[in-house]
């Protein structure tokens, strides 16, 4: 018996601070930091043992820099936690060097569109360590997967089941594909709606309470659809603080794939990050702990392989951005309006989901944060907004390097050209060592695409 949808209050949606919120004008919390930080004697920021403002003086802003030794620590960490299955859901960042990286310490790669398999591929990432997602993949992106030799490929609706078993049929030349089940349990994650993916009203997978899930199993399952069904994934949300959301799904999961008998059961991604003053979220390692417990409550068997796809978890805050204050604008008794030389263009976290930031000055990182302003970009619009309400030193000015912490998820991934601004180079530092893994786009970049 499949139960009903199950709402569960999960607490407040994806992240917003304002300054009102205790502790908001103190320095900057250590442990929004990449796990390397560290001050100089001057108080400046060192991740890597690099110093970020001379990062900046060579590379200019807005610029993305990752700490490659919390990227590597957090990949391990997962692999540690769920085995060799685990996949790193490269929507959250991607770009060859990330691809390498998540692959050297023993992650599978989640890729959920045929342009992400290629930067994937071109990375060299064995075809068998992706897994292939997507609501709506065209033949042409699962030709390519199927070409690559990809290890799993999460089926998504019924009108995929016929494009795919076309593809798999008679004149395929490799062994049938192992595929997995994409199932939304009627669970509903407390997050922001547009990252919620677990309810029944969704366009991602099939209903379990509807019996759509049943009958795609049914079909994969028939010899003509040349695939090897080898387990069921559900992935309810996305930003999720409270671990009881999985939990609830893996109770509803359970019995249905016991009756199944299949090797795996990937729960998706979705762990939330701690992005503002205030906020905790669980570990990787905990998360794992909890799904285990579930997965045993719901009485999934010892043997079966309980997978993963965090995205966030591993690369949210391992990065920041730096920007330059470029305008300073007092508005007397309204607000102080700073103008960086980015925006909603290398991030739009805050405009699409209202998601909240923190801001503070690498140069003196540990001092207090007395003036609040608002953090805007450069983008034409009222809307371009990076942190509302954001607590900075009193002594921030024009030509500053301004920096947001925790923005190594969904900012590079999600930039774009908007106003024909170029998007942001990509930093990694390590042992003193920097190297740009994605440089700056150019004018010409964008005019090499305009015939
Ligand atoms: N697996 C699947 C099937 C997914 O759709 C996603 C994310 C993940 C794994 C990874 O989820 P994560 O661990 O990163 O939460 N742009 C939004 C987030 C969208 C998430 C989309 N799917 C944001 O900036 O908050």
């Amino acid at each position: 018996m499949i139960p009903d949808t199950l709402s569960v209050d999960f607490g407040p949606p994806l992240s917003v601070a304002d300054a009102t919120s205790p502790g908001r004008h103190a320095p900057l919390p250590v442990r929004l930091l990449p796990e390397t930080a560290e001050l100089d004697g001057a108080g400046r920021l060192r991740i890597g043992g690099v110093d970020v403002l001379s990062v900046v003086e060579e590379v200019g802003t807005p610029v993305f820099i990752y700490d490659e030794e919390h990227l590597r620590r957090r990949c391990r960490e997962a692999r540690q936690a769920f085995g060799p299955r685990v996949a790193y859901a490269s929507k959250a960042f991607l770009c060859k060097a990330m691809a390498a990286l998540a692959h050297e310490e023993g992650c599978c790669i989640d890729v959920s569109t045929g342009g992400e398999l290629a930067v994937a591929r071109a990375a060299g990432v064995p075809g068998e360590r992706l897994v292939l997602h997507g609501n709506n993949k065209s033949c042409a992106e699962m030709e390519a997967a199927l070409e690559a030799g990809v290890g799993r490929i999460v089926v998504d609706s019924f009108d995929e089941i016929e494009r795919l078993t076309s593809l798999t049929g008679p004149n395929h030349a490799g062994p049938p594909p192992k595929v997995l089940v994409r199932v939304t349990p009627g669970v509903e994650a407390h997050t922001h709606e547009y990252v919620m993916t677990g309810q029944d009203d969704s366009k991602f997978g099939f209903g379990l309470a509807s019996g759509a899930a049943a009958a795609a199993v049914e079909r994969l399952r028939h010899p003509s659809a040349g695939v090897r069904l080898v387990g069921v994934h559900a992935h309810i949300g996305s930003q999720i603080f409270a671990l009881e959301g999985f939990e609830r799904a893996l109770a509803v999961l359970g019995p249905f794939f016991n009756e199944l008998e299949l090797e795996e059961l990937c729960i998706g991604g979705g762990l939330g990050v701690a992005y503002v003053t205030g906020e905790t979220a669980p570990s990787i390692t905990e998360w794992a702990q909890v799904l285990r417990r579930a997965a045993a409550a719901a009485r999934v068997p010892d043997h079966v392989v309980l997978c993963a796809e965090p995205g966030r978890a591993i690369v949210a805050a391992a990065g920041l951005t730096c920007y330059t204050a470029g305008t300073v604008k007092d508005l007397p008794g309204l607000r102080t309006y700073v103008s960086v030389d980015g925006g909603m263009s290398d991030n739009p976290r805050p405009v699409l989901y209202g998601s909240g930031y923190e801001a503070f000055l690498p140069r003196e990182v540990t001092a207090a944060r007395p003036r609040v302003v608002t953090v805007v970009g450069k983008h034409c619009e009222s809307g371009d907004v990076l942190v509302r309400d954001a607590c900075v030193p009193a002594d921030l000015r024009v030509g500053d390097v301004l920096a947001t912490p925790v923005t190594g998820a969904y900012g590079h991934s999600m930039a774009s050209n908007y106003n024909k601004v170029p998007r942001p180079p990509v930093v990694f530092v390590k042992d003193g060592q920097r190297r740009v893994v994605v440089r700056r786009e150019t004018y010409e970049d964008m005019l090499a695409l305009d015939m």
